[in-house]
């Protein structure tokens, strides 16, 4: 179902957006100094984000991608964890920072790190644009977090409802009574 574009506002502005991903970015140069990182996006919603974030980088980096699926097509989390497309490298004994989109019951990312840590990295840290702690059904706490939201269906910078409006340059929230009809 397509969103009228009056049901589509903005929350958080593309120039909010880059200067906390630059705090976000020193803080992660501070945490990894002198090391190198492999640093995982997990398509497709963190890509804008992503691309961002690794260009403030300033150590080692090296990159890979998962595709994971979470919600078909809908606005609610299905609670299984599939892994679609996986890294194309061994993780061991790296440093890997997985960079998602958003967090919202914790399912997807409590089981992909379970995953990703049987392959024994040297270290294994989250990195997230948002977070809805709010709607958190198991305990997932990101070590980088952009921005804690509240329970609302955002699109935009990535983020999709049903493969639309990734390419949105704010993020941007669905109007609640409109998102209840998805
Ligand atoms: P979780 O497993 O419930 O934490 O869901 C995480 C995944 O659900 C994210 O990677 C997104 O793909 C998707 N998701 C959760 N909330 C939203 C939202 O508000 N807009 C778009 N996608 C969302």
């Amino acid at each position: 179902m397509k969103v009228p574009n009056d049901k589509i506002n903005v929350m958080i502005s593309y120039d909010e957006m880059q200067s906390r991903i630059k705090e976000i970015a020193n803080q992660i140069n501070k945490d990894y100094k002198g090391k190198s990182l492999l640093v995982v996006c997990i398509l497709k919603g963190a890509v804008l984000f992503y691309s961002d974030l690794v260009r403030m980088l300033d150590m080692d980096v090296r990159f890979d991608f998962m595709t994971i699926s979470s919600y078909g097509n809908s606005t609610e989390s299905t609670g299984e964890v599939k892994i679609k497309k996986d890294l194309d490298n061994s993780i061991n004994e790296q440093h890997v920072l997985i960079v998602e989109d958003i967090v919202d019951s914790g399912l997807t990312l409590k089981n992909l790190k379970e995953v990703l840590s049987t392959r024994k990295p040297a270290s294994i840290k989250v990195c997230c644009m948002l977070d809805k702690p709010s709607r958190r059904k198991v305990e997932m706490i990101p070590d980088y977090c952009c921005f804690e939201i509240p329970d609302k269906f955002v699109v935009g910078y990535g983020l999709d409802y049903s493969e639309e409006y990734r390419q949105l340059k704010d993020v941007c929230f669905i109007d609640p009574e409109f998102a209840k009809t998805l």
